[in-house]
């Protein structure tokens, strides 16, 4: 993919820009800002976004639009995060965790049949709010190093692309590799939605992206949008 990239210093959110744009913009318009006032994450949530982070944007265009998607982002980070060296799993849906704590997440949004906008958010060099230490790290925390930033969005960009293509190909083969990435499979987990919770295993993700809980008393597929899912 031929990436045309908008460098902004200060955005509110990326995503919004580039939801602004990509009606008039080609497929591989990328937004990406130093900083974000309103990072956003689903449901709306805060995003930190101070200096030293990723921040990105990246306007596509598929023929359909597909929930799926997100899974390009992840495996797209996971595979980065690879190259220098650090290992990532994808916590499903959005999530990339390292350690046991969260570094990136994937936001997608668009309007169906004209766009999507994938947003990528990723801790590179950027300090983690005091109240987010907990649970969430940077790249520089678990090297002990800064990294240049642009070096890093271009290894993002690459991956990317690469998966793009592939899931324009074939999405199941997407969805393979997002089962070897996960750290959900074989795992306790709790998932969290608007009318209750539900614990059990995770025991697969199938075809459509969903994932697949074995509570005990039965198999429950969960798609994503209003869950959350806490490994316990
Ligand atoms: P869960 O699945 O655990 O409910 P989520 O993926 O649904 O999480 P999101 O809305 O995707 O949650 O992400 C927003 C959350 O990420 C915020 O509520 C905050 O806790 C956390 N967060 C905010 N900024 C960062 C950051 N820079 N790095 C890591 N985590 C962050
Ligand atoms: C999440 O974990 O919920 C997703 C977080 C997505 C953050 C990225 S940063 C670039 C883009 N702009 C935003 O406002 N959000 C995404």
């Amino acid at each position: 993919m031929e990436w045309k990239i908008i460098r902004l210093d200060e955005v509110d959110s990326t995503n919004e820009y580039a939801k602004g744009i990509a009606p008039s913009s080609p497929e591989g318009t990328v937004v990406v800002a130093k900083r974000q006032t309103a990072g956003k994450g689903r449901k709306g949530r805060f995003w930190a976004s101070p200096e030293g982070g990723l921040w990105v944007s990246v306007i596509l265009k598929p023929n359909r639009s597909d929930p799926r998607l997100v899974f390009v982002g992840a495996l797209a980070v996971v595979d980065a995060l690879a190259d220098f060296g650090i290992r990532g799993w994808i916590k499903w849906p959005n999530d990339v965790w390292v350690g046991g704590k969260k570094i990136a997440g994937i936001l997608t949004e668009g309007k169906a049949g004209k766009f999507v906008v994938m947003g990528i958010g990723l801790n590179v060099n950027n300090e983690i709010p005091s109240d987010l230490r907990e649970t969430a790290t940077s790249m520089r925390a678990i090297l002990g190093k800064r990294l240049e930033l642009n070096e890093v969005t271009n290894r993002v960009l690459d991956h990317l692309g690469r998966w793009y293509k592939i899931f324009q190909r074939n999405p199941l083969k997407v969805i393979e590799a997002v089962k070897e990435r996960t750290i959900l499979i074989n795992r306790e987990v709790k998932v969290i939605h608007s009318d209750g919770e539900i614990s059990g295993t995770a025991v697969d993700i199938l075809e459509d992206g969903s994932l697949l809980i074995d509570t005990g008393e039965g198999k429950v597929r969960v798609v994503y949008g209003d869950v959350s899912i806490r490994p316990i």
